[in-house]
């Protein structure tokens, strides 16, 4: 196995138990969940009746007609809710309006504060009834441009309340809709609408980020030099920067809504059509886009969200997800499974630490947000920051505290516990993937007792295990490969266009288990500890990146003629990324610093900022087997600076260290 390094290496040993706090089960009179008894038995009911047990999680969603069958599996393909027809759109928004609920609150929206004005907040409370207004006219905007249910719409926004609108108007309308992360580049945009085939674009003149613009358009224009296809893009004016306008092809958002009516009546989806694409890294060059369809998302997100946050309108919640919506963690848990749930989610737009490191617990206090949900890596770069920032402010409102993406050292999840939470908010470390839909493995709060670093104990429904590459399952503390043994309503229905990758990549290491591609070790009590990517996957605070991709933008620069990409130790990121390069012969005499900020530059054009090297090294050749194979468990070593000084200026040569490690790899 060759997994990255990670923070996790240094927890085997931790065994500190964190009980449910005493002062979250007297604030909430409803938990859902609200002891471990409870959780066996429910967690027992639905690996013996897993239909029984989703049927009834799925009437409490709205149907227009019920399933006749609640799950066909055909490994490894899964039809939920069979026959069902339903709509997402309808769940997160017009039910609430019908049950006279219109008034409430669905979004709370804060843009990026103007620069050297902390005070001037832009705030939007979008409640549900015009959440119904806003979304139906986009839809009747997006029929009027031809889109069909069926079609595949790109969205490449800011964080922007319009990016929830246009998901849910795509959703009201039976579009899929593919997100790209505005920090994409515009051949990331290339790729993805390629392989959508989709005819519209969705974007901003630009998005704000840390008080200066990224120009959206500008990239859009750019990709669309290399996208005959597309025919529309809509163009929401944001920031009010310069565009250029392609006559014909191009539409302003408001001049396009404008006279739209506000009614637009749902589309009856079948459950199993497909809600959206969101593309995500491999292990190889090309990025996969992960299908989900409507009715088992719909139901997972909901169910998921409801149980691992303890929601309960009831109880005056907020619910603030700082992740991007141009991740599957924004989709499922700042839109889809929040807003049938009828707590108000909050988006934000901008940087963390803009225009000052409080920036989340400005917005914690005067929100009074409840629900608070990060990654890791933000966690620990908060502690750098200093606990000045978090003790300026008055956090009680906060009742649960969540992370995603990636294993939490144990020192953050500490950290994370006394200053942000006060001991009283119980931490809820979330396990699962873009393909998973929603959590696999987590606690409960109120629930489950925790320990920092693990993420405890499966969802219900999930028959998570860890096993060896016959499927057999292993002894308490072994590590293996994690799997799941049973279909469940959230997960990806295929890679779309490539059915042998679905395959290939699930469903043939260990035959008939859904591989994740973690590996893991469980506990004597059975909790789960997450030990990493054992494919070419690294990921880079929470944000998952194919070494493959990044070296092939690497070498498609003039000066590279080979590129090996590994994970290394990072104090913020907790993975970062290096490089090893070797140079064409012209290059024999360039001035290395300024070239490894020119292939840092290559690379965030070709990809997006997030990409970038940590390090770069160059090489006279890469160290090889034999057999021609990148011996990268030896470039990870000297990555970590384990085998050599970090002297990153000289050419090194590693034939001498290749032939020593040969035999290991
Ligand atoms: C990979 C999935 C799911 C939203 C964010 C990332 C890692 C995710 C945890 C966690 C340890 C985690 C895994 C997984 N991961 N959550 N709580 N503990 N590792 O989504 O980009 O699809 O990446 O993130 O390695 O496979 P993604």
């Amino acid at each position: 196995m060759t997994s990255a390094p990670s923070p996790i290496e240094n927890l085997l040993t931790e065994n500190r138990t964190f009980d449910p706090p005493e002062q979250f089960l007297e604030r909430n009179p409803v938990i859902h969940c609200a002891d471990m008894e409870t959780y066996k038995a429910l967690y027992e009911r639905s690996m013996n009746d897993p239909e029984g047990f989703w049927a009834e999680q799925a009437s409490k969603s709205h149907w227009f007609e019920p399933w006749t069958k609640v799950l066909e599996w055909n490994c490894p393909d899964a039809k939920w809710f069979v026959g069902g027809k339903t709509n997402m759109c309808f769940n997160c928004v017009d039910r609430q309006v019908e049950d006279g609920l219109g008034d409430q609150y669905a979004i709370l929206w804060e843009g990026e504060p103007e620069t050297g004005s902390p005070e001037g907040h832009e705030v939007r409370r979008i409640t549900y009834g015009a959440l119904k207004r806003d979304v139906s006219r986009f839809a009747n905007a997006l029929k009027s441009l031809g889109v069909k249910r069926g079609d595949v719409v790109t969205l490449y926004m800011g964080m922007v309340p319009e990016l929830a609108i246009a998901m849910l108007a795509c959703a009201r309308i039976g579009a899929a809709h593919s997100v790209i992360f505005g920090g994409f580049a515009a051949s990331a945009i290339v790729d993805r609408v390629q392989d959508a085939q989709s005819k519209v674009i969705v974007t901003c003149d630009g998005a704000w980020r840390r008080g200066s613009v990224v120009p959206l358009k500008a990239n859009v224009d750019e990709a669309c030099t290399r996208l005959p296809g597309v025919e529309h893009v809509v163009v929401l004016k944001r920031c009010g920067n310069d565009v250029q306008w392609s006559e014909g092809r191009d539409q302003w958002w408001h001049t396009l809504i404008h006279g739209q009516s506000d009614d637009c009546a749902c589309e009856h989806m079948d459950s199993e059509d497909l809600l959206f694409l969101l593309y995500t890294s491999g292990s190889t060059g090309k990025p996969k886009g992960i299908r989900h369809t409507t009715g088992g998302y719909m139901v997972y997100t909901a169910t998921t969200a409801r149980y691992t946050f303890n929601l309960e309108p009831g109880q005056r919640q907020i619910f603030f997800c700082t992740a991007d919506i141009g991740w599957i963690t924004g989709h499922s848990y700042t839109v889809y499974g929040i807003l049938p749930n009828r707590v108000p989610t909050v988006m934000y737009e901008g940087a963390p630490a803009w225009p000052a490191e409080d920036r989340f617990w400005d917005m914690v206090e005067r929100h009074r947000v409840t629900h608070f949900y990060t990654a890791p890596t933000a966690v620990r770069a908060f502690m750098k920051w200093g606990e000045e920032y978090p003790r300026s402010h008055d956090l009680r409102s906060l009742q649960v505290l969540g992370t995603v993406g990636e294993p939490i050292n144990p020192e953050a999840w500490i950290w994370y516990h006394e200053t942000i939470g006060n001991e009283c908010c119980p931490i809820v470390d979330t396990m699962w993937q873009t393909e998973t839909g929603g959590h696999i493995i987590t606690p409960l709060p109120g629930c489950t007792p925790t320990v920092p670093g693990s993420c405890t104990l499966p969802f219900f429904g999930i028959d998570a295990a860890v096993v060896n590459e016959q499927g057999e399952e292993l002894p308490a503390n072994a590590g293996g490969l994690l799997v799941i043994r049973k279909p469940w309503p959230g997960m990806l229905r295929g890679i779309h266009n490539d059915r042998e990758r679905y395959i290939d990549t699930y469903w043939s290491k260990v035959p008939g288990m859904y591989l994740a591609g973690d590996g893991a070790r469980r506990d004597e009590r059975g909790y789960f500890w997450i030990m990493g990517r054992i494919d070419d996957v690294i990921n880079i605070g929470g944000h998952r990146l194919g070494t493959m991709e990044v070296e092939s933008a690497l070498v498609s620069h003039d000066a590279v003629v080979e590129a090996a990409v590994v994970g290394m130790p990072h104090e913020i990121k907790g993975t970062g990324l290096a490089a090893f390069v070797t140079l064409g012969p012209d290059c024999g005499d360039a001035n290395h610093d300024e070239l490894r900020e020119s292939l840092r530059d290559h690379v965030a054009k070709e990809i997006g900022a997030i990409a970038k090297p940590d390090m770069i090294r160059f090489t006279n050749a890469l160290p090889k087997t034999r057999s021609g194979k990148i011996m990268r468990r030896l470039l990870r070593d000297i990555a970590a600076g384990k085998e050599v000084t970090q002297d990153t200026t000289t050419l090194e040569d590693f034939s001498l260290l290749a032939k020593l490690r040969e035999s290991d790899e």
